[in-house]
């Protein structure tokens, strides 16, 4: 098996540009790098990553990082299947191989059902004639954005250049700046998220990848924290520490979430508009599709100096928000014959700073990466 060595995309010396590695590398490890800086519910990084033969990566779920409690029918961590796979083909792409991706190799899967077989077989080949794609350079500046976003107006043409980064065909696009249906949508956010928090295992998930201190990110190098929100370290070592600390939120669990019920309100009341996906059909192949087509439409704000955050408490698999799911869809205008499967919030806003992934090697199976050096080597 390979070495997965090297430096990580996204240090200070390969920032938006091709990661510097040996010539003996593994292009399979090269690629790997890139698709594991793909969004991930409570970036739980929910991967299983093997090599077979020379050409082969396996791609799978780690069900021990699924979100049984808030994420039931595993759709987020499909769509963060397909966002991972989008990363792994454009970083393809760049270096000369084509990705031929074979999903569900073993059959279609239930979508009931928890899935232990391959998600996806990649087979990469070489290829003269691939193109890079100009949204490589993104991915490891691509974040998810927490703090409070201008109100400034995006305007036609940045939308319009959105609107034109993926083939939306089988995966609908909406946007919209519409301070009315914003308002709308705010409010059925909060009122999901109260209900998501309300049910103790939810909440025991939601703090299970919920950072505290940078202390915890550091020892977990999954999940996300305050510094996402744009605290910065003497913010963010106080409020984990003293005022919101991992204690206080188990001692008073309906302080926590007044509070983060607060902080989705003020995101939605600042930021420049909403965006969505939606699916005609809702299997494991459409969620996988739209998470593919999500990275591209985020690598793509990215380029834009768009800040973007997926919002999406309303439209959780959950009892509590079936029926807020439903006026979300209608609000939205969306046909009832679709299933909406994304929806973020967009606007102008300062950079924060990247969650961490975990190293390389724990993405394998034991045994099967060796030398692994650390993943994305940003800073928390
Ligand atoms: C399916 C899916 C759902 C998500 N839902 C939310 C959400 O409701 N709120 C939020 O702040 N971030 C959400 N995220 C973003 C993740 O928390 C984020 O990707 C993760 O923390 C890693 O950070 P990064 O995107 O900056 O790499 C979601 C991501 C995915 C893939």
């Amino acid at each position: 098996m390979p070495a997965v060595a090297g430096p990580p995309p996204g240090t200070r010396k390969d920032r938006g540009a091709a990661v510097p590695f040996s010539k003996d590398e593994d292009i399979r490890v090269r690629v790997v790098r890139y698709a594991i800086l793909a969004p991930s519910p409570s970036n739980t990084q929910p991967w299983r990553v093997a090599f077979r033969g020379n050409d082969r990566i396996v791609l799978s779920l780690d069900q021990s990082r699924a979100l049984p409690a808030r994420d039931p029918h595993g759709r987020w961590a499909f769509l963060s299947c397909g966002a991972f796979l989008e990363n792994l083909e454009i970083a393809a792409r760049q270096f000369g191989y084509r990705a031929d991706i074979d999903l569900f190799p073993a059959g279609w899967p239930d979508p009931g059902k928890p899935l232990f077989d391959p998600v996806a077989h990649i087979d990469l080949e070489g290829d003269k004639n691939a193109r890079p794609d100009p949204l490589f350079a993104a991915i490891p500046d691509r974040r998810t954005n927490r703090r409070l976003f201008s109100r400034e107006e995006i305007s036609l043409s940045v939308a319009g250049e959105l609107a034109e980064c993926a083939d939306f065909e089988l995966v609908p696009f909406g946007f919209s700046q519409d301070r009315d249906l914003v308002r709308a949508i705010r409010d059925l956010a909060a009122e999901a998220f109260l209900g998501e928090l309300s049910d103790g295992d939810r909440f025991f998930e939601f703090l299970e990848y919920f950072r505290f201190t940078d202390d915890e990110t550091k020892k977990a190098r999954d999940g996300f924290g305050y510094a996402q929100s744009g605290h910065g370290m003497i913010s963010r070592f106080f409020i984990g520490t003293f005022l919101r600390s991992r204690k206080s939120a188990l001692r008073h669990p309906e302080k926590f979430v007044q509070k983060e019920v607060s902080c989705i309100c003020a995101r939605l009341d600042h930021c420049g508009g909403v965006g969505w996906l939606s699916t005609k059909g809702d299997y494991r192949i459409d969620q996988v599709r739209a998470g593919r087509v999500f990275e591209r439409v985020h690598l793509k704000a990215t380029s834009l100096s768009l800040a973007l955050q997926p919002v999406t408490a309303p439209i959780a698999d959950i009892p509590p928000v079936a029926g807020i799911r439903s006026q979300v869809c209608e609000f939205l205008g969306l046909p009832r014959t679709h299933t909406l499967q994304m929806l973020f919030r967009i606007g102008y806003a300062p950079g924060v700073p990247a969650p961490p992934r975990r190293d390389l090697a724990s993405f394998f199976p034991a045994g099967e990466a060796h030398n692994t050096s650390h993943v994305p080597g940003q800073s928390t």
